[in-house]
């Protein structure tokens, strides 16, 4: 793999040179003020930043954030992050208030040396994520034109095929960011020669979200826990009843399948907590798997699963997790997701937090990031990775 990084462009000198840094500034706001509810994605892009800064390039940043639909949508604006961002970088962020137009263009050509820049949300542009090569090129070139070189550091969405990810770096010479090599480096660990026992957790709520996932951990894991929505699919696999749970009818018998070749690595739920509605003050209770009513509906896993799970997370050498295992943003359904992520933390094994959602678990539930061995910044690019699937930004910076 040869991919050149940003100490070969350092090294090659930047100052003056306008540099442009695709970052996965995609952070989840508040649904009620849109305050930034999690900066940790800010935060990982702040190394290569900085020595960008310190290296006196003119630093051009662009990202996505959310999912618009291809125009300007203002509650998906990059504005509140620019504030945040010089807040961390301690020096303002010259915002754009659009992507490759008039107030980008001026913005860009007012940058003196060291300064930073941040775009307009690229999805703001239908370019961006358009599966027509011509498009996404022509909107590429527009955004090639306000670098000299480009830096991905945009680990969260190296697996999709983007403008700014895929094509831009066609167009530029190209090197990877420090978040990105860290990234790749930790998750190529996982699937070279992770030490043993080998333990993966994977929570959240869909299993054909983790279908490929579990297909191709399956043979290299040693055990593989399944907690969160998911695991009700796997139970009603089994013949048990899950009353008003999360169902995906259609892959019960993939799971059924999955169960039968999988020789005993796949651990399930003993118990679950089951509450009378989806809310956070329902009532609820601890069940067994098999005796789960008909009218109530499971959101977190119970404490007999959570020891057992701990008990095989204690094993572990290596362990990856992805998912939570229930509805953690609810206090009375946080307890499996804690009591896991405490397990992993106390594990003498390198451990890896994978997904947007598992990191900002760890936060939002006040654990200490630094006793993981690492917490990823990307959900689907670090599936996508473990899944041995070529990765469109990785590639792109591989030519
Ligand atoms: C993420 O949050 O998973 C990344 O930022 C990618 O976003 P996307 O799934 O909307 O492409
Ligand atoms: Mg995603």
């Amino acid at each position: 793999m040869s991919i050149r990084t940003l100490d070969d462009l350092l090294a090659e000198g930047v100052s003056g040179r306008r540099v442009l840094v695709r970052a996965d500034l995609n952070v989840p706001l508040d649904k009620q003020t849109g305050a930034i509810t999690d900066d940790g994605r800010i935060r990982a892009v702040l190394p290569t930043l900085g020595a960008l800064v310190e290296a006196g390039a003119k630093v051009v940043v662009c990202s996505h954030l959310g999912r618009p639909k291809g125009a300007p949508d203002p509650q998906f604006s990059l504005g509140p992050v620019a504030g945040r961002l010089g807040e961390l970088l301690g020096a303002p962020v010259h915002f754009a208030t659009d992507t490759v137009g008039d107030s980008a263009r001026s913005t860009v050509a007012g940058l003196a040396d060291g300064q930073v820049a941040l775009l307009e949300n690229l999805r703001f542009n239908a370019g961006e994520t358009s599966k027509d090569e011509a498009e996404r090129g022509a909107f590429a070139d527009q955004l090639a034109a306000f670098g000299d070189a480009y830096v991905d550091d945009a680990f969260g969405a190296v697996h999709r095929k983007h403008a700014s990810v895929f094509d831009v770096p066609a167009r530029l010479p190209h090197v990877a960011g420090r978040l990105v090599l860290r990234e790749v480096e930790v998750l190529s660990k996982l699937t070279a020669d992770p030490e043993r026992p080998y333990v993966v957790v994977l929570g959240g709520s869909k299993v054909s979200d983790k279908l490929a996932v579990i297909e191709a951990l399956l043979p290299t894991v040693d055990r593989l826990l399944i907690g969160g929505g998911m695991c009700f699919t796997f139970l009603k696999a089994q013949g048990l009843e899950v009353g008003s749970s999360l169902l995906e009818k259609d892959m019960v018998e993939t799971c059924r399948n999955l169960l039968e070749r999988s020789g005993g690595k796949i651990m399930l739920p003993v118990d679950v907590v089951v509450a009378d509605a989806f809310a956070p003050d329902a009532a609820h209770d601890t069940v067994r798997v098999d005796g789960i009513p008909s009218h109530r509906l499971g959101l977190d896993v119970g404490p007999e699963t959570v020891a057992g799970f701990s008990a095989a997370l204690s094993q572990a050498k290596t362990i990856f997790w992805n998912g939570p295992m229930g509805v953690f943003e609810m206090p009375a359904f946080a307890a499996g997701t804690r009591g896991i992520a405490e397990a992993i933390t106390k594990a003498d094994a390198f451990s890896v937090v994978g997904g947007g959602d598992s990191a900002a678990a760890v936060r939002a539930l006040g654990l200490d990031e630094s006793s993981f061995g690492h917490i990823s910044t990307g959900g689907g690019a670090s599936l996508e990775y473990l899944e041995g699937k070529t990765l469109p930004g990785i590639a792109a910076l591989e030519n």
